[in-house]
C-alpha cells in the first residue's frame, strides 16, 4: 500500500525523480507526475491503465506560471481564469513545445487549471515544473474524493498519497475551450454554466459522447461501478426489485433501510450532493447485491454535472 501523509517535501522529492504522487484538489484526487517529463507521464498512463488517446490536465499554481507552457491566452480565457482560479475550471489553451505530445494525445491545445487546495498549491509552488494529473482512479472507474479511495485502488502502484482530507467540491472541474471566439463547455463540472455565463454571456454546452472523443475524453461509459445502475423514478422502481439485492441512490428522500441507501443531501442542497456523489457510488458498489437504483437530481447548477456523471456511470 502507498504511504499516506501531509509531507510536501516528500511529495516534491518524488515528483522530481519522475515518480507519481496522488494529490488532493478541491474536486477529486489527482494522480500527478512531472508534465514536462515523458517518463513520468508515461507512468501515469500505465498506472491508470488509461488509453493513450485520452489527454491529461496540466496543473500549476497561478496564471503567470501558465504562460511558461501556453502560447497565448485569449481574452475570454483570461477573464475566466481571473474569475475562477484557483478553482474547478479547466481551460483548453494552445500549448508551447515544452509540453510533450503525450500529455495532449497529440492535440495542439493543452488542458490547464489551477486547483484550489492549500496543500497542493503549496506543493506546486515549490516545483520547477507543472504536473499532469488525471483523476486518481483506474480508467473508467469512479473518481476518488479521499486519500483512502486512492489507496484502495492504486495503493500498490504508487509510493505516496498527499492527504488533504475529503474533497470539497466532489466532482471534476468544468472543461471549457473556444471555437474561434465562441466558448464551448466540453465537460460539465464544479463551475456551473450559470456562473460562467455571468462572466462571458452565452456559452455552448457540448459534452462529447462518442467512443472516440475528438477532443475531451468524454466517453459514453465512464465513472462506472461494477454493479448495474438503473435510473428512474425511485418510488416506482423500488417496488419492482428485490430489496435484499438492491441498493438505492437518492437525492433527498429515504426509500429503504439505511445500509442499502445513500441520500445525497437530505436538505436538497446540490453542492452537498456533489460532494457526496462519488463516495456514495463507491459505497453502494461494495455492499452485497447486483443493482443500484438511482434518480436524477434537479437539473440546474452543479446538478447538471451530477446528472452527467450518473448517466455515464449507468451507460454500458
Ligand atoms: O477536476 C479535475 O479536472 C480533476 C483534478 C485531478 O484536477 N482531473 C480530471 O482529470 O478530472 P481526468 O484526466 O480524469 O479528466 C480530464 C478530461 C479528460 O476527459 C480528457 O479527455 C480531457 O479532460 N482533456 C484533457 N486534455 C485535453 C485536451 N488537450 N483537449 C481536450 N480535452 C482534454
Ligand atoms: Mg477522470
Amino acid at each position: 500500500m502507498a504511504e499516506i501523509g501531509k509531507d510536501i517535501g516528500k511529495a516534491r522529492q518524488l515528483l522530481e525523480q519522475s515518480e507519481l504522487v496522488s494529490i488532493p484538489t478541491e474536486t477529486v484526487y489527482g494522480l500527478a507526475g512531472n508534465a514536462l517529463d515523458v517518463r513520468a507521464v508515461t507512468r501515469i498512463f500505465k498506472v491508470k491503465n488509461r488509453p493513450a488517446f485520452d489527454p491529461m490536465i496540466v496543473h500549476t499554481y497561478n496564471l503567470e506560471e501558465v504562460q511558461s507552457f501556453i502560447r497565448n491566452i485569449p481574452r475570454q480565457a483570461y477573464l475566466l481564469a481571473r474569475s475562477f482560479w484557483p478553482g474547478p475550471l479547466t481551460l483548453l489553451l494552445p500549448k508551447k513545445q515544452n509540453i510533450p505530445d503525450i500529455v495532449t494525445a497529440g492535440l495542439t491545445h493543452v488542458a490547464v487549471r489551477v486547483p484550489d487546495h492549500p496543500l497542493t498549491l503549496d506543493l506546486l509552488q515549490r516545483l520547477d515544473f507543472p504536473v499532469a494529473a488525471p483523476s486518481a482512479n483506474p480508467f473508467g472507474y469512479i473518481s476518488p474524493t479521499t486519500a483512502k479511495h486512492v489507496n484502495d485502488q492504486l495503493g500498490d502502484k504508487i509510493p505516496y498519497i498527499l492527504d488533504g482530507g475529503p474533497c470539497r467540491v466532489g466532482i471534476e472541474s468544468t472543461i471549457i475551450g473556444f471555437e474561434g471566439d465562441f466558448p464551448v463547455i466540453y465537460r460539465l463540472g464544479g463551475t456551473s454554466r450559470e456562473e460562467i455565463e455571468k462572466v462571458l454571456g452565452k456559452v455552448k454546452v457540448q459534452p462529447q459522447a462518442g467512443s472516440d472523443p475528438k477532443a475531451p475524453g468524454m466517453l459514453k461509459s465512464h465513472y462506472a461501478p461494477r454493479k448495474e445502475i438503473i435510473i428512474g423514478n425511485l418510488e416506482k422502481l423500488a417496488g419492482k426489485y428485490d430489496p435484499e439485492h438492491t441498493a438505492i441512490l437518492s437525492f433527498k428522500t429515504g426509500f429503504t433501510e439505511r445500509e442499502r441507501q445513500v441520500i445525497l443531501s437530505e436538505k436538497g442542497d446540490l453542492d452537498e450532493a456533489a460532494q457526496n456523489f462519488f463516495s456514495a457510488l463507491r459505497y453502494l458498489d461494495t455492499i452485497p447485491g447486483k443493482t443500484i437504483l438511482a434518480e436524477y437530481v434537479p437539473d440546474k447548477g452543479l446538478g447538471k454535472a451530477i446528472n452527467d456523471r450518473l448517466r455515464r456511470a449507468a451507460a454500458k
